[in-house]
């Protein structure tokens, strides 16, 4: 049943115009396609014609004009074979659809009365017989007709060529895309939308237009939005050399939709929640999150769509690179080291357990029973790091050289991986033949490092040891190619410019080591004391390293360190010990103690020795309970997890309270909203500030919660202030929680939030009001975003509730994954793999979830894409 990378062929015809006549109809929509087909000429037999189809019906097929006979071909619920055809034809295919039923989001679907498409990675074998495969790249045109009334706004990909009425109140228009693409990148909206409109002028002085679609009343979102569009055209052009190829780019908001956006060529179709923003409803986390997402679907017109993908095993040659692109972009505009703290947050808290768990597969992975299970983590941000890591061992100049001549060699191809290393090696004459292993071996490597000083010799040698877990399906690994940032600190904290033994003087005080080999060994020489090692900076590879400092090289790298990104890694490395201790504590029955050195390595920062208020904000933010579910030894204790980390934020909290009320008060913002780096970073050390004063249970705090949740003017403050109220569930809560509801009802994306902020909260979300919140009328299983506040939040923000040790949670929300399979099954399979890590918990908690992932299984008529998450979780499968 598995798809596998080994059984790859090329295709046996290839389609060179695709003509689509769409009839949207509120019963029906039918959809004629007229195909020029001919046989490949790379295949010597090309036989019969395989075309992709389910969940439609079929009208009638005919080549050259004629009807095809139904004694020559094959219909089956997942394809169309045609026997016998000649080498070279015209092929016309009409079937029938029901987009106002489509729950699943895939193909052609209705979001709040649009029509819009959704077609990566399989769905447009939804709306018509194709090869829907991501190697077969066509011309198309799209005509769409429709009625005028009700769908005014009608789009697909490329320029609009011709438009008119019909009798019976309907209209129609044309579009044709200039550039052949694979069927993925197919798109069509049709809706009554409202249309804000800009322009670009690209480096080469082409006039493109912009567009963004959205409902009416929703005009007044979009600023920022275009703003991003525009920010990232520019940005492309200087760090990429890469111009935008259109006359119009189009991006539609819809309501309903399974991921953050789609990059259609010319005709983005987006979430509405990662489009519209404005400071009363959006918070600052939204605003970047709405410019990375921005930028990541434009990067994509590059990387992904000029240049695209041979099969979907090499999904992570776009997104990897897309996400990495993405990330430089966004820290260009606010700030490097805090956006590469962020991304490593995610990678930690999201990659790694799934690197480490039964659905662990390699960021190129070898089969698949569904791909839409693998729009992963390993994917997109594991990817990344492996782009990141060529970036960071070829340097940054040839590092473009080598995307120039990726983009230049296979413009208009569709390629694998393997052609964007080769790329990289020619433009830089590295040899990254051990470096691929990063595609094909999965697990993150362990890496043990220890430190010798020869005060003799003036010599510091770091003596390193790579292990590569085993993962499913791969037992033996070999050592990965790793490049490693190090520098080494003397005694007043000022960075060394380590040489290694043998080479010259040197004046860089960070080196890129690259280990190669099971067990390597560096010496730098002319060290004259013994330093303080600064390891992995800026998180140079996705590893997990351990080196045995003391507490105290910790802190002084919190103070010292000229590497930002492992300042903030060594207040965590702190903070995650004192939290260890704690729950050692906790188990043992003990008092909880909060020892002196994070109380005063956190005191000084805030104190402001620093001066990045946003690094001291990521510095003080602590790790969340699933991630130090993920670093624990099993069984994970859930429990001790909880009132460990609560007991900390208190403490810290109780210890530093006049400095966090100095902060907060320091903070306030004079004036406008502004969402520059620096007012960002101001309300995020200001909310932090509030949030330890309330978690530590001080009325002066409490009260200024209160009265700033009355009196924000953003949603950043007002969230800032009604996030710790509901995480400790103060007097006065509910009331806030319905006065925010009844103010905030109209506006989806800001209820979504509200949903959230229950879910998540361990104290306030318990199973009963997370119950209430389905039943709440403003929830829905069919919006993406309505399960994501909810269920998603709870199984993954809210560990303390949902592992509750009698097991009532997961018997709920194993019926909920079993619902949400009948209404759309990438959701599903996306809350089922909320059991996938079971057998880290205790016998009692496997024994309930084990009966929970197999109820769902005998499910009889469970989709594909929950059937894989949940057999691969019980390892059986
Ligand atoms: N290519 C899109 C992006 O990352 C996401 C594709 C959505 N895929 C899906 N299975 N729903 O930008
Ligand atoms: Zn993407």
């Amino acid at each position: 049943q598995p798809v596998r990378l080994a059984e790859y062929t090329p295709p046996a015809y290839v389609v060179d115009t695709v003509d689509l006549h769409f009839e949207l109809g509120e019963e029906w929509t039918s959809v004629h396609a007229r195909l020029a087909v001919r046989a490949n000429p790379d295949r010597a037999e090309p036989g019969a014609l395989f075309l992709n189809g389910r969940e439609m019906e079929l009208l009638e097929v005919a080549v050259d004009g004629r009807p095809w006979p139904e004694t020559d071909y094959e219909l089956n619920e997942e394809s169309l074979t045609l026997h016998g055809v000649p080498e070279h034809f015209t092929l016309e295919i009409t079937t029938s659809i029901r987009p106002q039923e489509n729950t699943a989001l895939e193909g052609l679907y209705k979001s709040s009365g649009t029509f819009c498409t959704q077609c990566e990675p399989e769905g447009f074998r939804r709306i018509t017989y194709f090869p829907d495969r991501s190697d077969v790249m066509a011309r198309y045109t799209t005509t769409i007709v429709a009625d005028a009334e009700r769908y005014p706004v009608l789009l697909s990909n490329g320029n609009r060529i011709g438009a008119g009425t019909l009798p019976g109140g309907r209209h129609w228009v044309q579009w044709e895309d200039p550039h052949p693409k694979p069927s993925y990148l197919f798109a069509l909206v049709a809706g009554d939308l409202a249309r804000v409109s800009d322009a670009f002028t690209t480096l080469s002085g082409r006039e493109v237009a912009l567009h963004i679609y959205v409902e009416h009343g929703n005009e007044d979102k979009v600023d920022h939005a275009m703003r991003s569009l525009k920010a990232a055209m520019a940005w492309d052009e200087t760090a990429y050399g890469r111009e935008c190829d259109l006359d119009v780019y189009q991006v539609v908001a819809v309501e309903d939709f399974n991921m953050g956006a789609m990059e259609n060529k010319g005709l983005n179709i987006f979430n509405t929640s990662a489009i519209l923003a404005k400071p009363e409803t959006a918070t600052d986390a939204d605003f970047q999150r709405i410019e990375a997402i921005i930028g990541h679907e434009y990067f994509h017109n590059w990387s992904g769509n000029r240049v695209t993908l041979r099969d979907w095993f090499q999904l992570s040659l776009k997104e990897g690179f897309t996400v990495f692109r993405e990330q430089q972009f966004a820290g260009d505009r606010y700030s490097a080291p805090v956006q590469r703290i962020e991304d490593v947050r995610r990678l930690r808290t999201a990659q790694f357990p799934e690197d480490d768990g039964p659905t662990a597969h390699p960021v190129r992975p070898d089969s698949y029973i569904e791909i839409s299970n693998f729009y992963t983590p390993t994917v997109y941000e594991k990817g990344a790091e492996v782009i990141r890591m060529m970036y960071n061992l070829l340097g940054a100049e040839d590092f473009r050289r080598g995307t120039d001549l990726y983009f230049q060699r296979h413009d208009g191809q569709a390629v694998t991986t393997e052609e964007f290393a080769r790329a990289l090696e020619d433009a830089s004459e590295r040899d990254l033949s051990q470096f691929r292993l990063w595609y094909t071996q999965a697990g993150t490597p362990r890496i043990h490092v220890d430190g010798d000083y020869d005060p003799e010799a003036g010599t510091y040698t770091l003596h390193m040891r790579q292990e590569i877990p085993e993962t499913p399906g791969q037992r033996q690994k070999e050592p990965m190619h790793i490049p490693i940032a190090v520098g080494l600190l003397d005694g007043d904290g000022n960075g060394l410019a380590p040489r290694l033994t043998g080479e010259g003087e040197r004046a860089e005080t960070t080196r890129m080591l690259e280990l190669r080999e099971a067990e390597q060994s560096f010496t730098f020489s002319g060290i004259p004391e013994e330093p303080v090692p600064s390891l992995l900076r800026s998180f140079s590879a996705p590893v997990r390293l351990e080196f045995g400092y003391r507490d105290e090289d910790l802190a002084f790298l919190l103070a010292n360190d000229e590497d930002l990104f492992n300042r903030w890694e060594a207040g965590q490395e702190l903070a995650r010990r004192a939290l260890f201790r704690a729950m050692t504590a906790y188990r043992s029955g003990a008092e909880i103690e909060l020892e002196g050195t994070l109380v005063d390595a956190f005191g000084a920062l805030l104190r402001g020795g620093t001066g990045d208020k946003a690094l001291v904000a990521e510095a003080l933010t602590q790790p969340d309970e699933s991630y130090l579910a993920d670093l624990m030894d099993w069984p994970v204790d859930p429990e001790a997890i909880h009132h460990a980390r609560r007991s900390i934020r208190v403490r810290l909290a109780q210890a530093l309270r006049d400095d966090f009320l100095y902060n907060y008060r320091a903070h306030q913002a004079d004036g406008e909203y502004s969402a520059d780096p620096e007012a960002i970073a101001r309300r995020r050390l200001k909310n932090l500030s509030l949030a330890y004063l309330v978690a530590g249970g001080d009325e002066a705090g409490i009260e200024a919660a209160r009265e700033q949740f009355r009196q924000a003017t953003n949603m950043t403050d007002r969230l800032g202030a009604l996030r710790p109220m509901v995480a400790e569930d103060v007097a006065g809560t509910g009331g806030a929680l319905e006065s925010f509801y009844e103010q905030w009802k109209d506006e989806a994306e800001v209820v979504d939030k509200w949903f959230a902020i229950q879910a998540s909260s361990p104290v306030y979300g318990t199973l009963d009001r997370i119950k209430a919140l389905l039943d709440h009328p403003a929830f829905n299983h069919k919006n993406p975003n309505k399960v994501r506040a909810v269920l998603g939040a709870f199984a993954r923000g809210n560990p303390y509730r949902f592992h509750a040790a009698d097991g009532t949670a997961y018997a709920f929300f194993a019926d909920q994954v079993l619902h949400m399979d009948g209404i759309n099954p990438q959701m599903a399979a996306a809350l089922a793999r909320g059991f996938s890590r079971f057998r880290r918990y205790d016998e009692e908690r496997q024994r309930l979830m084990r009966e929970q992932l197999e109820r769902i299984r005998r499910e009889p008529q469970l989709s594909r894409d929950t059937f894989e998450i949940v057999t691969k979780s019980l390892g059986d499968g």
